[in-house]
């Protein structure tokens, strides 16, 4: 079942929902005409932080999988085979296969490094230029690949790799005469895991053609926002070291190491994903990002400094209390920014004075800071115009201190800067939104009642009542509501489906106590209950958090349409809740 979430995590929900609905952003979320039933005004929306959807008027909701299979009018399982392509996610039993991946590269940076020494005389002399030093052509396994169209090819098969794999693997494109190698008359930089296993590559022009930059298409075992170079060698060192520091480029990962700062990585001109976060996590709490001013400025003044370029997968993480980050695994990190003078490469600065690039990273600030800074620096505050965009700019950050003492220590701050009264901020403040962006996409609590309910289902198989169907809307988990549909439907040959029998095993070999057939109903309609008023109090912080988006936005047809929802779902909370 590890494809489901990865396909869940990968994808954008609402960039999948945007091929089928006009979606209109309105502050963290989306809104849009409800597809599923006759929608005057926008009452569907998409929830980015917890990739759910939901309509307010017809009330019907869930995950990325119940909406293309609704629209589709398509099964679970087709569901996933549509999906798994656009996430990069493949279907194949993974382990093998992927052993086959890493072999296959293996044996590429092999082929590119000794053609880089045997013949590769002016990727030698261009490197030589750029002072890179014969030890770090060694220690990063740097590489030339050949100009001739299918010298990676040739060898390949000669140690009996397929066409198929190299293909799979992304080490060949189809050109004017067939398939040829990707990589032609670049130099070679094979990007590995911490593992130190090959991922992929790295491919730069040895002149100013364009693209300056090259890199392997994504495969199963290279995803560039999964992977950050110069992990496997810097991972030692950011331990000891208790620091990392990320840069942008290879290059600068190289010149980097070489003058005695292992603890770089480069996120590859990329922002950080939090994938890489959650790795640096592993090592370390202290990250620190080195970007010149420009990149700093443009990561600062983003909403909340979350989301950065236009693709939204793409979050930088939460800054939590001083800039400390939440990211998957729970643990927190503290992000810091190093601001690099004069617009340069910190491959440029290391080479002029190493010394600086130890002062400037030592001296790296918590982003909550210099958020805070450069929003001073760049607005009038003596206009209300200037107070209005440093509030919107700063509201976000803030709300996302998780800390209370730490948070109300920069909610005076933010007062005193944009003259508003600390009560005032406070009410504006999305406090309830904090506690949710922190959650898993689906907390352990959640998916557990759920798989109570099933094994319940298929212990007690006399309890299968065709109204337990209704809790179908309250399930969250995509594979749960598979699993029940198929319990409650028509067709046991369902069962049997490769997508769902392995959970179904999972949840018929687990041990429930020995209930009698009236606790048993007790029970599940107990469950059933907990899973409908948990549902409800999602959709009312839902509406809440949409509520005061509306209410700073000064939208008050979309305010007085909320709060309309917002008492359709209270009366909804009583009934649960009289029960
Ligand atoms: P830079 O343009 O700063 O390159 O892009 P660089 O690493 O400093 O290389 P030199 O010094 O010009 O030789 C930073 C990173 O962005 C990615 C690469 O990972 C690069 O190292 N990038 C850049 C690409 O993937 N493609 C490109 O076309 C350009
Ligand atoms: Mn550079």
């Amino acid at each position: 079942m590890r494809v489901v979430d990865e396909i869940r995590q990968k994808l954008d929900i609402a960039e999948v929902i945007s091929g089928y609905v006009l979606l209109q952003k309105t502050g963290q979320n989306f809104r849009g005409l409800c597809p599923f039933h006759k929608d005057t005004h926008p009452s569907f929306y998409v929830f980015p932080q917890d990739q759910r959807w939901h309509c307010f008027g017809c009330s019907q909701g869930g995950d990325v999988f119940s909406f293309v299979m609704k629209k589709e009018g398509i099964e679970f399982r087709d569901a996933i085979h549509m999906l798994a392509p656009r996430a990069g996610v493949s279907l194949q039993p993974p382990a093998e296969a992927s052993s086959s991946l890493y072999r296959l590269n293996e044996e590429a940076a092999h082929f590119y490094h000794q053609f880089l020494r045997t013949s590769g005389r002016k990727a030698r002399s261009y490197l030589a230029g750029r002072n890179i030093s014969e030890r770090s052509i060694l220690d990063f396994e740097l590489g030339f690949a050949p100009l001739e169209a299918h010298s990676l090819r040739k060898h390949l098969l000669s140690l009996s790799f397929s066409r198929d794999e190299m293909i799979e693997g992304g080490l060949l494109v189809l050109g004017e005469r067939g398939e040829e190698d990707r990589f032609r008359g670049r130099l070679i930089f094979p990007i590995k895991d911490e593992g130190g296993r090959v991922c992929g590559f790295g491919a730069r022009a040895l002149d100013d053609s364009l693209p300056k930059y090259i890199n392997s298409s994504k495969t199963r075992v290279f995803d560039k926002g999964s992977l950050l170079y110069g992990i496997d060698r810097a991972q030692e060192s950011i331990r000891r070291r208790g620091r990392v520091v990320v840069v942008e480029g290879y290059m600068d990962v190289i010149m980097a190491h070489q003058n005695g700062f292992s603890d770089v990585v480069a996120s590859m001109g990329t922002s950080l994903t939090s994938r890489q976060v959650s790795l640096l996590g592993r090592l370390t709490s202290n990250i620190v990002l080195a970007l010149d001013a420009d990149a700093a400025g443009k990561m600062a003044t983003l909403r909340g400094i979350e989301v950065v370029g236009d693709n939204l997968t793409q979050v930088v993480p939460i800054p939590d209390s001083r800039g400390k980050v939440k990211f998957e695994n729970e643990s927190r990190a503290e992000l810091k920014i190093a601001i690099i003078p004069g617009s340069k490469d910190p491959d440029e600065v290391i080479q002029k004075d190493p010394k600086v690039w130890e002062e400037i990273t030592r001296e790296a600030r918590p982003a909550i800071d210099y958020c805070f800074d450069l929003t001073a620096s760049e607005l009038d505050l003596n206009t209300i115009e200037g107070r209005t965009q440093a509030l919107d700019r700063l509201l976000p950050v803030v709300a996302k201190i998780k800390h209370p003492v730490t948070r109300s220590l920069y909610v005076q701050r933010l007062s005193r800067m944009v003259k508003v009264t600390e009560d005032d901020l406070l009410s504006v403040l999305p406090q309830k939104q904090t506690e949710r962006n922190l959650k898993p996409i689906l907390s352990k609590d959640e998916s557990t009642m759920e798989e109570y309910l099933l094994s319940l289902l298929l212990h007690y198989p006399k309890l299968k009542n065709r109204s337990i169907i209704e809790a179908e809307d309250y399930f969250q988990n995509a594979e749960s509501k598979e699993v029940l549909v198929a319990l409650m439907g028509e067709d046991p040959g369902k069962l049997e489906d490769a997508v769902i029998s392995e959970k179904v095993n999972k949840l018929k070999a687990r041990d429930l106590p020995p209930l009698k057939d009236e606790e048993a109903e007790e029970v599940l309609w107990s469950s059933i209950h907990r899973l409908k008023w948990r549902w409800l109090r999602d959709l009312k912080l839902k509406e809440e958090v949409l509520l005061k988006e509306a209410l700073v936005g000064g939208d008050r047809e979309e305010m007085a349409r909320l709060e309309q929802y917002g008492l359709k779902i209270n009366q909804m909370l009583k009934e649960v809740e009289r029960k």
